[in-house]
């Protein structure tokens, strides 16, 4: 292997915080004490997360975007339906997310299955946005091939004419829910041996157990 970048042989050690036992039988409830940690720790963008997709035949891809709203029945993220992400999740609806809490020294990793939500709750989001965010829903044809940058701009000054004042919702634009049925609560701890605390859901009830790190 030839080596295009010297090795980073710097150490981080862990230190921040420990998980000694569980705290909630509810892993939604989990996941909410650490946001909120991550947000008074002014962690930068704790809603910043990695959604995984993948193909029918089990091609993975990842991509960050923001987590948007969280829901007692799970996590919703807003995007272009007819993107690679959107296109990937009508062949295959299994999809992951991890969030990365560096100032907490802490990651979360979520399975589980992912869903358009109801278009009225995505038309209420769609409302909030700022023009230019709502314009550019409408001129960004989302991970597909254009010519150039002028294309993109030409479309933006396009939507800008065609919709004057108040901007509708594009039909292929809306928001997604990730349903969790697994999770994983890693907190970082000194000489690698940190803390993996998960939870599985059987049958609508959820049980926990310890993994090594
Ligand atoms: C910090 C950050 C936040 C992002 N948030 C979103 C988002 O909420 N929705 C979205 O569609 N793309 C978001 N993106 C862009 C995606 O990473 C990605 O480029 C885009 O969704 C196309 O992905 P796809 O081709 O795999 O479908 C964000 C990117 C960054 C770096």
């Amino acid at each position: 292997m030839k080596e295009i970048k010297k090795k980073h042989l710097e150490r981080t050690d862990f230190l921040k915080g420990e998980l000694k036992d569980v705290q909630f039988d509810d892993p939604m409830k989990m996941f909410s004490t650490w946001y909120q940690e991550a947000h008074e720790k002014n962690c930068p963008e704790p809603h910043a997360v990695v959604l995984t997709t993948a193909t029918l035949d089990a091609k993975p891809s990842s991509r960050i975007v923001y987590m948007r709203e969280l829901v007692e029945e799970g996590f919703v993220i807003y995007t272009n339906y007819l993107s690679r992400k959107g296109s990937e999740i009508t062949e295959n609806p299994n999809a992951a997310l991890l969030f990365y809490w560096d100032c907490c020294e802490r990651q979360v990793r979520i399975e589980g299955t992912i869903e358009k939500i109801d278009p009225l709750i995505s038309d209420d989001y769609f409302d909030a946005r700022p023009r230019m965010s709502q314009i550019g829903a409408w001129a960004s044809e989302q991970s597909q091939q254009i010519p150039d940058r002028q294309s993109l701009e030409d479309r933006v000054a396009y939507f800008e004419e065609k919709f004057p004042t108040k901007v509708p919702r594009p039909p292929h634009w809306g928001g997604l829910l990730v349903k969790p049925v697994y999770f994983e609560f890693w907190q970082g701890r000194l000489g690698r041996l940190h803390d993996r605390i998960c939870y599985q859901n059987n049958d609508k009830t959820w049980s926990n157990f310890r993994i090594a790190p």
